[in-house]
């Protein structure tokens, strides 16, 4: 039953073949914008939102598996969303992601 739940809560939000690697791409799923960012590693989801002063992520660059806000270039890694650079302090948001071919699945909780 938790097991079916969990499956549940995850929703497609986009197609792998429109997110090629080192790219990223924004999706909404309910009132929150979420960034997809395909590094090496895989796909991760991290909120599009600057902790430092609310820039959109999505006009920063993905770097490896991190991403540089684009307003004052603070560094989150987007595995984990941890701030690796001030002057943000505060970490992304992170989403679950599930690939299913060429499905990407987002688990976004209260969504
Ligand atoms: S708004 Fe992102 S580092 Fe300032």
């Amino acid at each position: 039953m938790t097991d079916t739940m969990a499956i549940d809560s995850f929703q497609w939000v986009a197609s792998l073949a429109d997110l090629e690697q080192g790219k990223t791409h924004q999706v909404t799923v309910g009132d929150r914008e979420i960034l997809l960012c395909h590094t090496a590693q895989g796909v991760f989801a991290v909120d599009n939102l600057c902790t430092h002063a609310a820039a959109k992520m999505c006009d920063g660059k993905l770097k490896g598996n991190k991403i540089l806000c684009p307003l004052h270039g603070a560094a989150f890694d987007v595995r984990d969303g941890s701030a690796l650079t001030r002057p943000a302090t505060l970490p992304l948001g992170t989403f679950p992601v599930q690939i299913d071919g060429d499905d990407i699945l987002l688990a976004v909780s209260g969504a």
